[in-house]
Formats: C-alpha cells, sequence, structure tokens
C-alpha cells in the first residue's frame, strides 16, 4: 500500500468520527514551505548559518547576571531572528497545558487546560484541538511563537512521573489525539512541538537510562503514536528525548532521527533537541539539526564548533543548509514571518477559562457508582467535604509544564528544602468546595483537612453524604514509587466509609493509583488535575449538571506486581529529586522495554491474563448506553448507538481486534465519541488504520492472511458484539 492511501485511511477514522478534523486532509504544511526555504538559505552568508541552529534559555539560571536581547522574553527558549533575510526570532515556551508559570518569572499567568491524561479521557480530538487551539492564542498574545507541546510518549509504566503530561497507553488515541493538539496549537500561525522522541518512559535516571527495544515492538507501539501524530499534526518540530534508545542518545541517535523520522516518514520540520540533551557536535550527522536550552548543556556544540566542521567537512557543510532549510520550512510553513507575535495581546481569561472547564467535564471518568449515590440532589441537608485542600482549589502537576493563573497557586506545598518553587505541590485557584457550597445552599457543609482522622470521622458520621477529596501529586523528574494515594490517604478514607456508607471519593490524580478502599466508598470520581475550573467541574459532575463521559485512557492496575516490571528500573538506587538531579556523571542504566514489547498497558494484562482494577476505556455513566449492529466492509465499520437509559449523555463506543488468525490479540482500532438525547439512536463509521492490524516486519508493514475477529468493546474488557473478516495476506512500506 502505498504512503499516501495510509495517511488517507488513518486519517479517515477520525475524520468520520470528529468532522472538525477535515483540516489535516490538507497537503502537509511543511511540504509546501520547504521550496522558499531551500531559496532562503541559498542567500545565507556562511556567518549566519549557525544562528538558527542553537538557542538560549532566557532566564538566568546560572545567575551570573546575564543581559538577554531586548526582543527575548522569559521562557524556555530563544533564538534572534535574522534581519536581513526577514526570518523573526524564535521566542519558545512550554507546553502541552497552558503557558507555563515558571515560578511567576514573567509576573503573568496563563488558562491551565487539565492534564493531558485527562484530556484523553474525553477521547475527544475535537475537544482537544479546542484545547491547544486556546492555548496557543494565549501564546501568541503573549509574544511567542514556538510552544513546546504535543507529548505524546506512550504511558508503559504508570509510577512515571510525567504520565499526566502524556495522553494515555495506546498508540492510535495517543496519536490521534496529539495529533488534534498540535493542529490547535498551530491554527494560531505559531509552531507546535511533538515530544520526546523517543520511548521517554520514565524520569529516574533520565538522562542516562538506555531502552532497550527490538524494532518492531517500537514500530508498533511509541513511535506508531509519533507516526500518527505528525501526519495528523504536521508538528513543524519534533523534539527528541533524554534517554538512550538502543545504546545511543535520542537526541545523537542515527536511527532514530535519520532512518525512522526524517527517511521512513518523510518529516520536513526541525528536530530539536530537549534542554540539556545533546552530548556532543556529532549529534548533527546523526540528525539533530537545533540545540536547545544550550545553557544546560556542556559546551554550545552548535554554534561556532558546528561552523568550523562545516568548514572543513562538506558532510557538514551539507548537513549545515539542511538544518537551516528545516527551521526555515517550519517558520514559513506556520507564516511566523508573515504573521509576527508580538507581547501584549489582549487574553479573554473568562472565555478560555470554559474551554478549560469543558475539557474538565468531559474527562472526568466515574469509576463506580454503588446504589445511585451520585448525582448529588441539590436538596442534600448535610455534606462533609473533607481533604485534599479542596477548600482552597484543586491539584496540578508540577515541572517544566507547571502553569498558574496571574494571582498565581492558591496552595504551594513545598517538596524540596531547596526554596526552589519548581517542583512544589500547586493547587489552581478553583475550589471545589466552593463549588459545592454554591450548588446546595441549604445545606450544612463543613470542610476538614486529612490532618485528624478522628475529627474527619466525626464530621462525616454528623452528615448525609461525605465527600473526600484525595490527592497524588507528580511531576517532571520524580517518578513515584508505587500507586498507593500518599500522606496515608488510603487509611483515611477507609476511616471516613465505615463511619458514612454514602462515602464519594473524587480523586486529583496524575494517573492510576490502587484503592484498596474500593469494596468499602459508595463512589469514585477521576477528574485526574482538572485545570483552571476544575472546582467547578467537579462539582457540576457530582450534582449531575454534567453527565459523566470520561473514559480511562490507561489501565488501572490492581497492584504493581501486574506491571511488567515490579519497580521502576533505578528507583532502588538513584536518589529521587528535583529534574537536574536525575543526571549523574557515568552512571549506567538499562530498562528492557522487550518485556512487554508493543504489547503496552491493556494488551500487556490482556497477554498475562491479568485482571485490573479498571480495564483502559472503562468509564460510567448516569444513562445506560448499547452498541449494536456492527459491519465490515474491508476497513470501514459501522454500528449503531443508543442511549438506553434516562438521560441525555455521550458514549464514547469503541472497537477492538480481538483475534487474528486464530490468535488472541487485542488492539483498540477505531473510537468516537456520540452524543445522545434520552432513547436517541446514531449510526456510527469508522475506518481502521491497517498498521494498527499489522505487524512491523523489518522494511514495513504485514498483515498475514487470515480471520480478523473486531468486537465492540464497552471498555479492553468487556466486549460486546464480534465480527469476522478475511483479508489477504499484504506487506507495505511505511
Ligand atoms: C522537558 C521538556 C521541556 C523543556 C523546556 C525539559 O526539561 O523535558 O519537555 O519542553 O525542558 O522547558
Amino acid at each position: 500500500m502505498s504512503r499516501a492511501l495510509l495517511l488517507t485511511t488513518g486519517i479517515a477514522a477520525v475524520l468520520l468520527a470528529q468532522p472538525i478534523l477535515a483540516k489535516e486532509n490538507a497537503a502537509d504544511p511543511l511540504a509546501a514551505a520547504e521550496a522558499r526555504a531551500e531559496a532562503t538559505v541559498k542567500q545565507m552568508r556562511p556567518e549566519e548559518k549557525t544562528i538558527l541552529t542553537h538557542s538560549i534559555m532566557p532566564i538566568d539560571i546560572h545567575k551570573t547576571g546575564i543581559k538577554f536581547p531586548d526582543d527575548a522574553i522569559f521562557g524556555a527558549g530563544y533564538t534572534p531572528g535574522i534581519k536581513r533575510l526577514g526570518t523573526p526570532p524564535l521566542r519558545e515556551t512550554d507546553a502541552s497545558l497552558g503557558i507555563a508559570w515558571l515560578e511567576g518569572g514573567r509576573k503573568d499567568g496563563a488558562t491551565a487546560l487539565p492534564s493531558a491524561i485527562a484530556q484523553a479521557a474525553s477521547w475527544n480530538p475535537d475537544l482537544v484541538y479546542r484545547g491547544g487551539a486556546m492555548i496557543g492564542s494565549e501564546a501568541r498574545a503573549k509574544g511567542f511563537n514556538l510552544l513546546l507541546a504535543g507529548g505524546v510518549n506512550l504511558m508503559r509504566d504508570p509510577r512515571n512521573g510525567r504520565s499526566f503530561e502524556y495522553f494515555s497507553e495506546d498508540p492510535l488515541l495517543s496519536g490521534v489525539l496529539a495529533g488534534a493538539a498540535i493542529r490547535g496549537v498551530q491554527s494560531n500561525d505559531i509552531i507546535s512541538t511533538i515530544k520526546h522522541l523517543a520511548l521517554n518512559g520514565q524520569e529516574t535516571g533520565r538522562k542516562f537510562v538506555d531502552v532497550k527495544i527490538s524494532d518492531a515492538a517500537a514500530r508498533e507501539s511509541d513511535l506508531l503514536a509519533f507516526q500518527i501524530g505528525i501526519e495528523m499534526g504536521h508538528p513543524g518540530s519534533v523534539m527528541c528525548a533524554y534517554n538512550k534508545v538502543n545504546g545511543h542518545y535520542a537526541c545523537d541517535n542515527d536511527y532514530l532521527l535519520n532512518t525512522v523520522l526524517k527517511k521512513d516518514w518523510g518529516y520536513k520540520g526541525f528536530v530539536m533537541s530537549d534542554w540539556g540533551a545533546v552530548p556532543g557536535v556529532e549529534a548533527a550527522m546523526n540528525g539533530l539539526d537545533r540545540q536547545s536550552g544550550e545553557q544546560l548543556d556542556k559546551a554550545v556544540y552548535f554554534g561556532d564548533t558546528l561552523a568550523k566542521k562545516a568548514a572543513s567537512d562538506p558532510a557538514y557543510a551539507a548537513r549545515i543548509d539542511d538544518m537551516n532549510k528545516r527551521v526555515l520550512t517550519a517558520m514559513y510553513a506556520f507564516g511566523l514571518d508573515k504573521n509576527p507575535t508580538q507581547p501584549g495581546g489582549k487574553i479573554d481569561f473568562e472565555k478560555n477559562a470554559l474551554v478549560a472547564e469543558e475539557v474538565a467535564r468531559q474527562g472526568i471518568v466515574l469509576l463506580k457508582n454503588s446504589g445511585d449515590v451520585l448525582p448529588l440532589a441539590k436538596t442534600a441537608k448535610s455534606i462533609a467535604v473533607i481533604g485534599g485542600y479542596a477548600d482552597g482549589g484543586v491539584l496540578s502537576g508540577s515541572g517544566s509544564s507547571q502553569v498558574q493563573g496571574a494571582n498565581g497557586p492558591a496552595i504551594s506545598r513545598p517538596k524540596f528544602g531547596e526554596g526552589s518553587q519548581f517542583i512544589t505541590e500547586q493547587y489552581h485557584r478553583s475550589s471545589p468546595f466552593a463549588a459545592i457550597k454554591a450548588r446546595a445552599k441549604d445545606a450544612k457543609i463543613t470542610y476538614r483537612d486529612e490532618r485528624y482522622v478522628s475529627d474527619a470521622v466525626l464530621k462525616a458520621s454528623q452528615a448525609e453524604v461525605a465527600i473526600i477529596f484525595a490527592t497524588q501529586w507528580m511531576a517532571e523528574g520524580l517518578d513515584v514509587p508505587d500507586l498507593s494515594l500518599p500522606y496515608g490517604q488510603d487509611a483515611l478514607i477507609a476511616a471516613v466509609a465505615a463511619a458514612n456508607p454514602r462515602t464519594i471519593v473524587v480523586l486529583e490524580t496524575g494517573g492510576p493509583v490502587k484503592m484498596p478502599w474500593l469494596d468499602k466508598v459508595a463512589a469514585v470520581v477521576e477528574a485526574w488535575y482538572p485545570g483552571a475550573r476544575g472546582g467547578e467541574a467537579i462539582a457540576s459532575v457530582l450534582f449531575g449538571e454534567t453527565n459523566p463521559s470520561g473514559r480511562l485512557p490507561i489501565s488501572f492496575p490492581a497492584s504493581e506486581s501486574q506491571l511488567p516490571r515490579p519497580r521502576v528500573d533505578g528507583s532502588d538506587w538513584i536518589e529521587p529529586g528535583h529534574i537536574g538531579a536525575s543526571t549523574a556523571e557515568g552512571a549506567r542504566l538499562t530498562a528492557d522495554y522487550d518485556i512487554e514489547g508493543s504489547d503496552v498497558g491493556y494488551r500487556w494484562f490482556a497477554r498475562k491474563g491479568e485482571k485490573p482494577l479498571f480495564p483502559f476505556g472503562y468509564g460510567l455513566s448516569y444513562t445506560t448506553f448499547e452498541s449494536s449492529g456492527l459491519k465490515l466492509s474491508g476497513l470501514n465499520a459501522s454500528f449503531t448507538v443508543r442511549n438506553t437509559g434516562k438521560r441525555a449523555g455521550d458514549e464514547v463506543a469503541q472497537l477492538y481486534l480481538v483475534n487474528r488468525g486464530g490468535e488472541a490479540k487485542l488492539r483498540l482500532v477505531g473510537f468516537s465519541r456520540v452524543s445522545l438525547a434520552a432513547g436517541a439512536r446514531k449510526k456510527v463509521s469508522v475506518t481502521v488504520d491497517p498498521r494498527i492490524l499489522a505487524d512491523w516486519n523489518g522494511k514495513g508493514w504485514t498483515m498475514p492472511g487470515g480471520d480478523y475477529v473486531f468486537a465492540l468493546g464497552k471498555d479492553a474488557e468487556d466486549m460486546g458484539q464480534t465480527v469476522s473478516v478475511r483479508f489477504p495476506e499484504k506487506s507495505w512500506k511505511d
């Protein structure tokens, strides 16, 4: 099958489900801009050829009093423009959840989207696009023209401290959503990255861990997520990762950057390094186009050192031209020169907060609802709210992606005694307690924090309903050692549940957690890190203004022993610390990803016959749905979804491959979010991307001939109607 055909089939799956994605059918904007970039490179003088190839962080991180050019903006990156050639400066900021707060260093706030995992739980590319468009518009208004967004690493381990920054454990869901987010950002005539290529699966030892994985396993999992994200999103830049892959740093990796990305996928934008991820000038020959955050590397390799190499070595000279061409291609493709950004633009924060709130509402997952304890009646007489700083705000994840509103965090709880706010547990100013009070106006509502269990239990026993907010803080640079709720919250929940059978647990977590108290509580609501209006969104679900419709984008294990690794590799000897502390001179660490190979997440559970606490794709509603009438004609599937309950609601219809040629095989092959009034039905069409059905054969994809069995799934465990289709053997190049 030709690449073009593959692209069309891959795109159609989502196109049919989400009309807003029609734009992705447009030709690659990067390809259209390449000729103009080539012409500019021809006009470049030798001394201009290493301006675009490296970038500083316009932050005085080493406290040397360094002055930055006037047009630099405090943020993650700055590259000067070239006036003579009309190229604008590149002004860069994090990231996927909004414009980074950076300890308030710019003294401006931004709208915080819910975490990426919360966005993914909506299974709604249209909404994720709107989120991207919103944060891109704020980037633009602040003068930035490059957003370091698009985190698409697969969640190979739920203990990964950056789980909250990534979408899911599945390549199709992750790739489609990353593509949508990137197109949203880039709709503002600015560049977005996709990151971190590739296999950046853990934070422990992230700057030296060497990931071992076979080519086939990588192509069918993490790389496929990138490939789909790039095809659908056309990001102007790809950020390579800190870790090594099969012995070579990801940013110095000929195979990943030259063979896979540029040759096999035909990528025409530029590869930028992660901050402090460049081992030397040779990385240029291995496919790296731009050194980022150069103060964090041992030297500025892509400035004078690169220029000297180019002066004496024609291979380097050719590479320099190609590097410049790629940066310029991205600039031109997204109109950075024609529609330049300027700081001081107007931001409608009220309007943008509504986007964040809508994402939170659609991403909240109802995990348990015994005896229909939810939704709560607004006439409730007494409610005890306990824990999680619910009287102050909602939790967020830390690190480079940290966003805060104009007045900074409602609460900031330091985690390291170094005075750095960069790694503190921060809460957005959106109090669930206030939002609950506003809805149950006549109720007696009390709040107790988690300090004194006996007091919390007393209040719970006196109330009709107890709502406990439980948090699991996660941060870039820090994996969690296990999946328990920290600070003894498990014991608090068990004690409160023993005192009040109508106990509702609201989780604000970076990813999956264990729930030893699950049988004792009446309801569980997974709210993730719900962003700028999280408190409002949570209350609207609790009181039934929003019918919950989120579905898990990651399996919730019953215990860590079910995971491919009993603990995160290296966590037994690498000291946890902030971002820099994970760098250790000469340290060695290997992570064997061939244990699970491409069977990440639910595929691993299926392969091992393990039952998770909650499966991938799971989520309840206040109504009920039925999917039926599955038909397949080649790769085109259609079926009908019906709302069989009494309330309007959204269903996320899921289609899985469950068996191939007589062998059990579980893969999500399509999905569609459908809004239905009570009693209504809708026909859904999904076109299956053949790569999801195929194996990587070393040079391309092969679908073995035989019977392929597809099933309508409520989730990755609960399968309904199946249909079998016979396909002849077929192989094609990427
Ligand atoms: C992170 C990137 C981020 C960059 C710039 C790095 O530490 O890994 O995701 O974009 O910093 O802030």
